[in-house]
């Protein structure tokens, strides 16, 4: 595919990201990404960086994407493998992590992975791209106010310009999304998007169809909202009920267990911020230090239950990190199939600890993450409220993102505006096919 006025979309993710490629036809391609079986067109948002030595120096070498996961799982000994990268640009503490002793930004690592998905678009596409129209949240994840979107966004740009582009336009992710569905239609609707990710759930309410594209784009938008929080929050909720336990968060100092006179606080055996940092990806990494193996070591001495923290010491030593985020996944994912699942870490059991095997119920799930649903729920509600558009007005919702095959989701929206009004589709791609196409509307013809 080669054409000067082809125009590029770049959705990258908190878990996936996808390139698009927009003819002034109309036509969509989707950049394919190859891996060591089929090619894929949503690309895992993860940077692998390793140690080599080459001619007598050592070297530090990155990979992105499907070949990250494959030096990942190949490699002994192990490197870095970093994850949900999005989620960092809103923290002003947060601004970088050292790696093999070398300081590198939260932009240096995004760049890495901006650069490559570039270089696939470039090679689809024979030629260089210099812009591209780029998604964005509504709200990023850890964000508590415009100004915190606005350092996260004037920090996603540097990445792009550091990965060699020289120019890009934010858009939208939903209103993207919304792009991409308005495509398929032949008739005005007011619709509802929900794009539910790994780490925001974003709304947007926009007039589509074909007399809505007369109409300047700020008037077709009644509005937007958005938050933190979607498939990465439902797995801490999994690692904290399911895993955590199982590695000894609810288990307590040996002295105390063993007294007849039980005090009424028992002094877990494990520091809580330790489970805390299992729950999310991007701080797991951060556990692999000596200061924790000495307090792991410690509490394993004095533990009720020893081999639990013990299975803990092995998960952090052997770095099973992207194991365990699997495990859970893989849970998850069952689950928005079956009313039950099956949850099975075995890499545990291989490294010589115990196993963790448990059989939930989809209202096990639909339980550890009530609350959250809630919130998703509220921000809706709110931004019905706030455009005055009561659901009876909005001719259809259209729900994408990974997070939106979660069934409770989905409930959200049946019992709000019917099933028959709820679409689903391209849970992966939408985002930046509307995003070429968004671009494609402000490339000179
Ligand atoms: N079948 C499924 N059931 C439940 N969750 C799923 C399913 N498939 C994928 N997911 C979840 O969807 C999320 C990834 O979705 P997606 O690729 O749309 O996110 P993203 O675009 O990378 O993130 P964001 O838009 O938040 O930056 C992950 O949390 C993943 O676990
Ligand atoms: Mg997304």
């Amino acid at each position: 595919m080669s054409h000067p006025q082809t125009a590029i979309g770049i959705d990258f993710g908190t878990t996936n990201s996808s390139v698009a490629l927009a003819l002034p036809s109309g036509h969509v391609e989707l950049v394919s990404f190859p891996t060591a079986t089929t090619p894929t067109q949503s690309s895992r948002s993860v940077l692998y960086l390793e140690q080599r030595k080459q001619a007598g120096r050592t070297q530090i070498k990155g990979f992105t994407g499907p070949s990250a996961i494959e030096h990942y799982l190949t490699a002994d000994p192990k490197g870095r493998l970093i994850q949900s990268l999005k989620s960092y640009l809103p923290s002003r503490t947060l601004t970088g992590t050292e790696v093999f002793g070398r300081r590198y930004s939260v932009e240096d690592l995004i760049s890495r992975i901006l650069s490559d998905l570039r270089l696939h678009a470039e090679l689809a596409l024979q030629q260089p791209i210099h812009h591209a129209t780029v998604g964005r949240p509504v709200r990023f994840v850890g964000s508590e106010s415009d100004e915190d979107d606005a350092f996260a966004l004037s920090r996603l740009e540097a990445a792009f310009l550091h990965a060699g582009f020289h120019s890009v336009t934010f858009e939208l992710e939903p209103i993207a999304a919304a792009y991409a569905y308005e495509s398929t239609l032949s008739r005005d609707e007011l619709i509802l998007i929900g794009d539910f990710g790994g780490g925001t759930s974003d709304f947007s309410l926009v007039n589509v169809g074909p007399s809505s594209r007369t109409i300047p784009r700020a008037q077709r938008i009644l509005g937007n909202s958005g938050l933190g929080l979607a498939g990465d929050a439902f797995d801490a909720r999994i690692v904290r009920h399911l895993v955590s336990p199982a590695l000894g968060s609810t288990s307590f100092e040996r002295s105390f267990a063993q007294a007849s006179d039980r005090p009424a606080n028992l002094i877990p055996a494990a520091p809580a911020w330790i489970y805390a940092n299992l729950e999310r990806w991007h701080y797991l990494s951060f556990l692999k230090t000596r200061n924790v193996a000495e307090i792991l070591k410690s509490a394993r001495a004095r533990a009720e239950q020893p081999e639990k923290i013990a299975a803990l010491i092995t998960l952090i030593e052997e770095d099973l990190g992207y194991q365990l985020h699997q495990a859970v996944q893989r849970l998850k994912v069952d689950l928005s199939r079956h009313e039950t699942a099956h949850f099975r870490f075995p890499q545990l059991g291989l490294a010589g600890s115990m196993e963790i095997e448990r059989t939930v119920s989809r209202s096990d799930f639909e339980l550890w993450i009530a609350d959250q649903l809630q919130s998703i729920e509220s921000c809706v509600d709110n931004l019905l409220q706030t455009t005055g558009i009561a659901p009876a007005q909005v001719d259809r919702v259209f729900l994408t993102g990974g997070t939106s095959f979660v069934p409770a989701v989905r409930r959200i929206f049946e019992s709000r505006f019917t099933p028959a009004r709820v679409r689903t589709g391209n849970e992966f791609t939408s985002v930046a096919q509307g995003l070429a196409l968004r671009a494609l509307e402000s490339t000179p013809a």
